[in-house]
Formats: structure tokens, sequence, C-alpha cells
């Protein structure tokens, strides 16, 4: 006897089948990315609605910050760790080898397609050119921060974040060494550089370029790197406990050579100039440095300008003083690049073939 009431119910029964293999057809479909949290402000939180400076950075667990973004669940299968939980001022070569070394485990698992690494924007650009050098893999890894505390208006973390996922979720992202996503942009590990102290459009590729944006939840890419990196990379950190110490010194008018001194003293592998100019080397400062260079201290020409070629043989006689020009690394990279390159060889001429080829 034909029951219209089981009908309906066996043909609601039927439709929400449908609907659940549907989803678990499209969840199986979608890239499994594991977000590592290492603190900041992304995880930070403030006073009030208007603290957008002056609020505490590293406070927010990586659960909470993935509850706050429910849309990730229609980017990415995400899954989170929490690393460490610092302000990036305090990021240390221990913690990048604890990470590069945790990166390259999760990478080498089937099962994992990406990475995201939410990261205080303090020291985000060092952190990335190092996984950029270290990371074994072409699988995307993205860096990501931002510049208000959640807790803000218009807090810029969760659009961060969720772009960041979906960044780290496609396959236009693979193959392009480390990224970082904020504020709608995707610019390379290697030139992006935090311009300002607090607002949303602080990081930029000045000259040299962003690599694409994200808009409407895709990324557009328009441009790829041209250095080596990751998977390219002849740097592997993964036996290394420590990093050589590389130590910065900055050029200015009337400098003296006291702090360049009490670094070499302190046990300094290798010396970056941030000279002024194009690595200008000033008189009180380059008798140090050739002392340094004698006693086998690397020493590396940046600038403190920030953008252009240091030219090998420009401000300085690279050849007849033994000294590294460091292409277009500011000097906080070129303190990275040193260190890596220090881990494999103590020769210049290896280390300026290094300082061209990354
Ligand atoms: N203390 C800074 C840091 O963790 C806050 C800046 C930020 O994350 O935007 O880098």
């Amino acid at each position: 006897m034909f029951n219209p009431v089981r009908a309906r119910c066996l043909q609601s029964l039927l439709a929400c089948a449908m609907l659940l293999s549907s989803y678990a057809g499209a969840a199986e479909k979608l890239a499994h990315v594991t977000i590592l949290a290492t603190g900041g402000t992304i995880a930070g939180s403030g006073n009030s609605s208007t603290t957008t400076v002056g609020y505490t950075a590293a406070t927010v667990g990586v659960d909470r910050l993935i509850a706050a973004v429910p849309e990730l669940a229609k980017v990415a299968d995400v899954k989170g760790e929490q690393v460490f939980q610092i302000a990036s001022e305090n990021m240390s070569n221990e913690h990048w080898l604890t990470l590069a070394k945790r990166v390259n485990t999760l990478l080498a698992q089937p099962d994992v397609d990406g990475i995201v690494i939410t990261h205080g924007t303090d020291t985000l650009e060092e952190t990335a050119y190092f996984l950029d050098l270290t990371v074994k893999s072409k699988k995307p890894v993205v860096l990501v921060g931002a510049m208000r505390p959640g807790t803000a208006l218009s807090a810029d973390g969760p659009i961060n974040l969720y772009n960041a996922v979906l960044l780290a979720a496609s396959q236009e992202a693979v193959g392009k060494g480390v990224l970082v996503a904020l504020n709608d942009q995707i610019h390379a590990a290697r030139d992006v550089t935090k311009t300002n102290t607090s607002t949303p459009d602080s990081f930029k590729t000045p000259e040299l370029g962003l690599l694409g944006y994200i808009q409407g939840s895709k990324p557009y890419f328009y441009r790829q790197p041209t250095r080596k990196h990751t998977a390219d990379s002849e740097f592997d950190v993964s036996k290394l406990s420590a990093l050589p110490q590389v130590d910065i010194v900055y050029g200015y008018a009337n400098v003296s050579p006291v702090a360049l001194n009490a670094l070499v003293a302190a046990g300094a592998k290798g010396i970056i100039h941030a000279g002024v100019g194009d690595g200008s080397l000033a008189t009180s400062v380059k008798a140090g440095l050739v002392e340094a260079r004698k006693k086998g201290v690397l020493i590396v020409r940046s600038s403190r300008v920030g953008q252009g070629i240091v030219a090998r043989n420009g401000e300085a006689n690279d050849d007849e003083l033994d000294f590294v020009a460091s292409d277009t690394l500011n000097p906080q990279k070129a303190r990275i690049l040193l260190m890596l390159a220090l881990t494999k060889t103590n020769d210049s001429k290896q280390i300026q073939r290094i300082f061209y080829t990354y």
C-alpha cells in the first residue's frame, strides 16, 4: 500500500545523503593546510576597539585564531599548531631552526599541501627569507601577520589569515618560493620589507615589485622570483643546532669603530656593514673591518639605503680587501644569507657567488 508520508521521509533522507556526500566530496577536494602560529599582533589584543598601538602581542592561541575565521573551512582543510607564542622582536636563530625543521617535516607528509605561518610583523621579512633559503619543498609556505590586533576596529588579521590560507591552498602558489601575504598583496620573501611602523599597508616590495594580489578569494600572480629558493637551495639546516654568529654595524656621519670592534671581540664570524649610500666605508670603520678580515671574519658590504645594488668594487676595492658585496639584499637579509653561507664555506669568493645566486 503506497504511504505518502513514508515516501516523503525517504525522499528527504535521500536528499540529505546526497548533500552530505557532495560536502564530503568537496571536503575531500580541499587542500590540507597547516597553520603554524608563532605570536605577534595577529595574535594580539588591546584594551579597547580603538587601540591600534600599545596593545599586547602574542596573547591569542592558534585555535582561537582559526575559530575567529569560520570561512577558512570553505577554502582549505585546516589544522593548527602553536609552535611558539612570542612578539617577533624576540625571534632568535633557535626559533628559526625549530620552525624550519617543523615546516620540512610537515611538507614531507603527503597529507599536507601547504603551510601558513602566523607571525609578528617586526621580523616577519627575516623569518620569511630564512625559510625561503631552507624549506626543501615546492609546496606553498605563506607568512602572514597583522598591523592591528584582533580587538581593534577594522582588524586586518582575519582577512589576512583567510587570504594566506587560500593562497597556501592554491596551485598558483606552488614553486613560487616562500610568500608573504598581507593587505591583499602577495610578496616574495627575498625582497619584501616592512616600510611603516603601524599602517596596514606597511609591507611593500619597493622598486622590484610585489608578485600579485588576492582578490575575491583568488590569487593573481603577475611575476615570480628570479633567484634560487626552497627546493633549489643548497642550504640544509636539518642537522644544525646553531647558526654562526653574524652581526650588523650601522653606518652614519661621525661613526666610530667601537661597536664593530666589540662585536668582533665577542666572536662574530661575519659582519654586515650597513653603509651609507652605495655601501660606503668611513675611514674610521674601514681599518676595523680590515683588521676583522685578517682575523678571518667575513665582511659583507650592504647599505642602509634600502633599494638598489651595492656594487662590488664600487665604493670600496672588494677584490683587494677580500670583502663581499650584498647585491640588493638589505642588511637584515644579508645577515641571514651570510649565516647560512658560513654553514657551507668560509671562502669569500664562494660567498660572493652565493650573494649573486639567492
Ligand atoms: N611586537 C611586534 C611583533 O610581534 C608587534 C608588531 C606586529 O606583530 O604587527 O612583531
